[in-house]
């Protein structure tokens, strides 16, 4: 049917009233016409159409929830990861990291602060696409999150398309930002689940989770979902200027109709910044959502930039949290663990009990020192703190309500599992089982991490089956899980012909991999992600990490004596050397490393000397290498390029004196930006 153009018209002009009145509404929080009013303009939309259904666009505010249920949830990658807040806890924490900063950015005497609550809410990644949501996933991991654009365009205060601006929209933008259910309305889809027996959720942030991860969008959009945008990854802006601020960024984001926390401030000092804590502290209890701190970011993104980032937590930002909460109930059983690498750990469980919202039942103690200073035995009384993500802690035993005939916590002799003697080294505090893969809990600890999400990321491989194929010694290293037959798991409690199949496809499947996920998931005292990532970079074969020496090790960024020390040590064994050759034979495959060829430093021999002032020596090495350049530690006619910091020293003569060309930190730094 030919579409009158003024239909046409008619029907974008009420997609635009429709969007400002909702925006009004759901993000200011002020709307300006009555119920009916809204109601009939999306009524008439409605029948516009029904009865020309070329007009019914994908962004069409009717088209909240258009979708059929998904039948499972497809991972994406996210552009730019999404990074996790290190955490301060007081005063001090804070003084260190705005020292840390300043320290960082030498030439620079003014560093203001983005202040912010941090909203206990779920991180979603918002592509918008020449101002059209595009997609929308979850947190995941930080580098690979799940696509829930289904519900997500059921949250009324999340623009499918953004107003009309002075700002222009970037061709492509990844918005961060939190979603979050309101206090109020968590109690009452509570009370309604009460009622219907249905899920319980154990608080606000729950609710929401629970709400996302639904393949059937009615759910979320029966939810109260309300968002706050707070963050950027990727931006595109084809001409146009991106912000060069957090401040800039939330000043679009509003012009684009996205909702921003109105308590957000800017700070000029960390003066400013504590205020502003002790300001949302005070209001904490008035604020119609939870929150469990507040956020401090470094407004500026150059200085952003230049501070980098360790592991996955940016450098130029802090989340100062509120104090822990405690909460009171009884032990149990004290148990004793038993560590991937050996350590023994007491492990209390207790009856559960709500901290904060959030359901406990067990906590690890230190170690045995730590039982004899607390003085915590079976049966007691015990107070247990919470604070955010942190695992619980016991801080003190209720003495009046403990019973006559308890009994104190021996600290043991021999390993729980494996009866081998424990040994307690000077320099630790912890007891250890030094029987490595020969004890069955290291073991099975071992293959658990060698299985988990961010190391071969083996799906359906839970503890209690491995523990199974241990105890019927059907593995025991990690070569023996490619050998697994269908027989062997049929043969097991809880296997059916379909849950086999599906476990061994996923243990094929992992076979494709990449050199510092399987650095990472041979588990070496020491070396977690950010290290392994660090050593794959530096080696990029795995054949050249086999041979690794002590000092090239320790020339490796974040890498100390004692990891160093440890990587060695495990490169020396030759049982390990063997294991991880078996494993290449049964065809695990490591992609190369990612190395960019289209850079002045691709190919090129490079030379670092002297210190820099906006990027570590060791950083600075790994971003060359990851710009396809070859590090070398010694000036010679085959060098390319010499990146002379302060204090350059003798090599810069001989650079000079061979006519290489010299580089400095402000020039390498913008070139490896590009
Ligand atoms: S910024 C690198 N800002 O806290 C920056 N996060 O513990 C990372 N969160 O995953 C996030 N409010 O889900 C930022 N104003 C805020 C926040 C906030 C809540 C959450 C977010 C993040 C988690 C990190």
């Amino acid at each position: 049917m030919k579409v009158d153009a003024e239909v046409k018209s008619r029907v974008l002009e009420l997609h635009k009233i429709i969007n400002e009145h909702s925006y009004n509404y759901h993000s200011l929080d002020n709307p300006t016409i009555e119920d009916s009013e809204y109601d009939a303009f999306f009524n008439e939309l409605l029948e516009l159409e029904t009865k020309y259904p070329s007009l019914s666009y994908s962004y069409s505010p009717t088209q909240r929830v258009g979708s059929e249920p998904l039948e499972g949830f497809n991972k994406v990658d996210h552009l730019t990861p999404m990074l996790s807040l290190e955490n301060a806890f007081n005063t001090k924490d804070l003084e260190d990291f705005n020292k840390r900063i300043l320290e960082r950015l030498i030439s620079q005497t003014e560093v203001n602060f983005s202040c912010e609550p941090k909203l206990d809410g779920i991180a979603v990644n918002l592509i918008y696409k020449k101002g059209y949501l595009h997609q929308a996933t979850t947190r995941g991991d930080g580098k690979i999150g799940e696509d829930i654009t289904h519900n997500i365009r059921t949250v009324s205060s999340i623009p499918l398309s953004f107003r009309e601006s002075k700002i222009k929209a970037p061709s492509l933008i990844e918005i961060r930002g939190e979603v979050f259910i309101d206090t109020k309305d968590f109690k009452e889809i509570n009370n309604k689940a009460k009622f219907n027996s249905e899920k319980i959720f154990a608080n606000p942030r729950n609710a929401a989770a629970g709400s996302l991860r639904q393949l059937d969008p009615r759910v979320a959009a029966s939810r109260p979902l309300k968002f706050f945008a707070h963050g950027m990854g990727s931006i595109d802006f084809g001409k146009g200027t991106s912000p060069k601020t957090q401040k800039e960024v939330f000043e679009s984001y509003a012009s684009w109709g996205l909702p921003i926390n109105p308590l957000a401030e800017q700070a000029n000092d960390l003066n400013e910044c504590i205020s502003y804590f002790r300001k949302i502290e005070g209001l904490r209890e008035q604020l119609p959502y939870e929150i469990d701190g507040v956020v401090f970011k470094v407004n500026s993104f150059k200085m952003q930039e230049s501070l980098g980032q360790v592991s996955r937590a940016p450098r130029w930002a802090i989340a100062r949290k509120f104090p822990a909460e405690v909460g009171s109930t009884k032990v149990k059983s004290i148990s004793v663990q038993v560590g991937r690498v050996g350590s023994i750990t007491p492990v209390a469980e207790f009856e559960p009990l709500n901290i904060g919202g959030v359901v406990v039942s067990h906590a690890s103690i230190h170690n045995f020192d730590e039982i004899e200073r607390l003085d915590v035995r079976e049966g007691d009384t015990v107070q247990i703190k919470r604070a955010g993500d942190v695992i619980p802690q016991i801080i003190k035993v209720d003495l009046s309500k403990r019973k006559k005939d308890s009994h104190k916590v021996e600290t043991p002799n021999t390993c729980p599992s494996c009866n081998s003697k424990l040994v307690k080294l000077e320099s630790e505090a912890i007891l250890r089982c030094n029987a490595g893969t020969n004890c069955p809990a290291q073991k099975t600890e071992s293959i658990r991490h060698y299985v988990s999400r961010n190391a071969l990321n083996i799906d359906g491989l839970g503890e209690r089956i491995i523990e199974l194929l241990v105890k019927k010694e059907l593995i025991s290293d990690f070569s023996d899980l490619y050998t697994l037959k269908k027989k062997d798991l049929l043969g097991l409690e809880g296997f059916a012909e379909k849950s086999a199949s599906k476990l061994l496809t996923s243990i094929e499947n992992s076979k494709e991999t990449t050199l510092s996920r399987f650095i990472y998931a041979l588990g070496i005292r020491e070396v977690g992600e950010a290290t392994a990532l660090n050593l794959s970079l530096n080696f990029q074969h795995i054949d050249k990490f086999l041979l690794a020496s002590k000092e090239e090790l320790i020339e490796i960024n974040d890498i100390g004596p004692i990891a160093a020390d440890h990587i060695f040590n495990y490169l020396s064994k030759k049982g390990n050397q063997n294991q991880i050759k078996k494993l290449l034979k049964l065809g695990i495959q490591l992609q190369e490393v990612k190395i960019q060829s289209d850079n002045l430093f691709s190919s090129k021999v490079v030379v670092i000397t002297g210190s820099f002032n906006n990027i570590a020596r060791s950083q600075l090495k790994e971003e060359l290498i990851r710009s396809g350049a070859r590090v070398s530690s010694t000036v010679s006619s085959r060098t390319d390029y010499l990146i002379a910091g302060e204090k350059p020293g003798s090599k810069l003569k001989k650079a000079l004196d061979l006519g290489i060309e010299v580089l400095e930190e402000d020039n390498v730094l913008r070139i490896l930006k590009q």
